[in-house]
């Protein structure tokens, strides 16, 4: 292993040798830093955005293990550290105390038989089929977007972060939740205070949320509709069990949280990486049949989600030549397992018309196992109704700065752009 002129470099005082992922140079170039662990020290302790310890687990086929094997769960396993570490991160986010069952309730706090019992009852209405049937929806919404951006634009420049990229994805949640028309401006607003970074917001955007759909949920049970909240009061399994008001809310806030700024960047990563390689964008315009496969590149490529949450071991692991004791932290490195080059030829190279060697998906973009994405149908089914509207309505679409002048926002584990700022022609 080289110690010099790497990431190997860049560690916290005490602990020389260890990376940190929070450093700035490293979030800078996270495909050059964790190609180098891939590569030298595949499954390394290092230093967490916290500064504890965390072990990285950087190849394909160990991410896969970390995320699928039952030996790994979401929530640390001696019960103190557990609530140490939500007592830390509701620090962090400095949420009343009210709504913490609401945020902390997400599918992702849960492990065993807590989890699969949330993911099978909401598993029951959002389906692939409700997913399917939203198709038109999400073409109309995609439209009325593109329809606008003429008018968004300033000096002739649109950022489609703001534009496109964001109002989409909650458009469509609001859609697919059955939020009211006239009431989706409120939720856009929402939104953003979502993402703005601003802990006071995000606070009192969760109150307004939860508040919000309390009253859709008595709303739904008087008059019930086709929507997801109507499927989610009226779901209950063979057993007669169903979800409570509070995890109905819980899971509502869920897909809002999980589905909105993910997609978001899929939507502007995605755009960014066509507007550089124009024979891709090309071969797509000329063959809109290439757009489901284009997605699943783009995923692998420039995914947003670069890891997951943290895993704790349940009991010794061995795992890329070191052992993992019971109780300790592993971050699956997403965006490294999928420029692996033990499974993708030249991953470094985007090819729209890449199809995966064996069977499934090619990359690990949307996780793997039993916390594997809830929304992906959904999140591909926006990304190839965007790219394709996109490059079909604005065949002259080009970026408005140079490509190494895009600005991206300064977040570990993460990949997405502050501003896309493009000419329409
Ligand atoms: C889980 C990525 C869109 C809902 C996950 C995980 C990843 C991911 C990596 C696994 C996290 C882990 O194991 O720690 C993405 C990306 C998206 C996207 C990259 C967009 C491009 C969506 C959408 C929804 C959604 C649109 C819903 C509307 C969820 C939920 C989970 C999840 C509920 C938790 C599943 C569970 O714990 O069982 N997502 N996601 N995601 N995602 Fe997505």
């Amino acid at each position: 292993m080289t110690a010099s002129g790497n990431i190997f470099t860049t560690h916290v005082g005490e602990h020389p040798g260890e990376p940190n992922i929070a450093d700035p140079e490293f979030i800078a170039d996270p495909f050059t830093g964790y190609g180098r662990l891939r590569e030298q020290a595949p499954v390394l302790r290092a230093r967490y955005l916290d500064g504890g310890p965390v072990w990285l687990v950087t190849r394909l086929d160990d991410v896969r293990t970390v995320l699928g094997d039952a030996r790994f769960v979401n929530n640390p396993p001696a019960a103190e550290d557990a609530a140490a570490s939500r007592q830390k991160l509701i620090e962090q986010i400095g949420l009343a105390e009210e709504l913490r069952p609401y945020v902390m309730g997400t599918l992702l706090d849960y492990d065993g038989a807590d989890h699969v019992r949330l993911r099978k009852l909401v598993s029951r209405t959002f389906t692939v089929r409700r997913v399917n049937e939203l198709r038109p929806q999400v073409e109309r919404i995609t439209e009325n977007l593109l329809d606008r951006l003429p008018e968004r634009a300033e000096d002739g420049v649109v950022d489609l972060v703001e534009e496109f990229g964001y109002p989409l994805p909650i458009t469509v949640i609001c859609e697919l939740v059955g939020i009211p028309e006239g009431d989706r401006p409120q939720w856009r607003e929402w939104g953003r205070g979502m993402v703005s970074g601003d802990p006071s917001r995000f606070g009192s955007v969760v109150r307004a949320i939860v508040d919000y759909i309390a009253d859709l949920i008595e709303l739904r049970r008087a008059a019930p509709r086709e929507d997801l909240l109507t499927g989610l009061i009226r779901t209950h399994d063979e057993d007669g069990d169903r979800l409570s008001d509070t995890e109905m809310i819980a899971m509502v806030l869920t897909l809002v949280l999980a589905g909105h700024e993910t997609t978001a960047h899929l939507i502007s990563n995605g755009t960014a990486a066509l507007l550089t390689h124009p024979d891709q964008a090309e071969l797509l315009r000329s063959d809109p049949s290439l757009l489901p496969g284009a997605v699943h590149e783009l995923m692998r490529w420039c995914g947003p989600v670069h890891g997951t949450r943290l895993r704790y071991a349940t009991r010794e692991v061995e795992l890329g030549g070191v052992t993992i004791r019971p109780g300790e932290a592993v971050q699956p490195i997403l965006v490294s397992a999928n420029h692996d080059p033990r499974h993708t030829s030249e991953p470094e190279r985007l090819d729209v018309t890449r199809r995966p060697a064996g069977r499934g998906e090619s990359h690990v973009g949307f996780g793997h196992g039993l916390h594997y994405c809830l929304g992906a149908a959904l999140a591909r089914q926006e990304g190839e109704v965007a790219f394709g509207a996109l490059l079909r309505r604005y065949p002259d679409l080009r970026l408005a700065v140079p490509a190494h002048r895009l600005e991206r926002v300064p977040l570990p584990l993460n990949w997405r752009l502050a501003r896309l700022p493009v000419r329409l022609e």
